[in-house]
């Protein structure tokens, strides 16, 4: 069972109890805004989608973590890896991406989870490049990027919504 500590923060395998706190995060359209077609997100979606995320760790190795807050022990989002199926033109690719509530928001927490989760995947999984992949004019996860020294690579169109899309790459130097 693959967990992650941060000084804030908990990055672990998905719950049947944090359905209810995720559903929660979905649902909020100013948390939605910047992700996918950019709609909310009901209960059942939320299920389908922690299924598929815990889905991926069966069969990858590697995937989308629940981040709690240790100090009070709640979900506070996901952060993570997956693999970018939506664009596949930067196949084959791990991409690195995050969604927290919005009380957890404007605390340096997005970037503490990313920061560990980069370290999972470039030093426990031994990965050599990791992509990430923004909306044009989604700042705060362009910020994020920026700090874990990632770099803009493309600028492309969102397949299937036609959104212009961001991606920026890190790759190790050497093995
Ligand atoms: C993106 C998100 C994870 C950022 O979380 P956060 O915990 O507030 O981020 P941090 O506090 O670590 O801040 C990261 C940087 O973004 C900047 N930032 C935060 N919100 C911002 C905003 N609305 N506009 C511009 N910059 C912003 C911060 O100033 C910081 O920049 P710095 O490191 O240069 O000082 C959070 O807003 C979120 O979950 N949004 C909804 C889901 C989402 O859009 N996910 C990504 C798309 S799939």
């Amino acid at each position: 069972m693959t967990t992650l500590r941060t000084p804030r923060l908990t990055l672990r395998r998905w719950r049947e109890d944090d359905v209810a706190p995720m559903a929660a995060i979905n649902a909020d359209p100013e948390v939605m805004r910047w992700v996918g077609d950019g709609s909310a997100r009901d209960r059942a979606a939320t299920e389908d989608g922690i299924a598929a995320w815990e889905r991926e760790w069966e069969q990858r190795g590697l995937g989308p973590f629940a981040v709690e807050v240790r100090e009070t022990g709640r979900l506070a989002g996901m952060a993570g890896l997956t693999v970018p199926d939506f664009l596949p033109e930067i196949l084959p690719a791990v991409e690195i991406g995050w969604r927290l509530g919005r009380p957890y928001w404007g605390r340096g927490l997005a970037t503490e989870a990313a920061r560990v989760v980069l370290d999972f995947a470039l030093r426990d999984r031994g990965l050599a490049r990791v992509v990430g992949v923004h909306a044009v004019g989604d700042a705060a996860s362009e910020a994020v990027l920026r700090t874990l020294g990632m770099r803009p690579e493309r600028e492309t169109t969102h397949p299937a919504y036609g959104l212009p899309l961001c991606v920026h790459v890190i790759e190790t130097r050497c093995a």
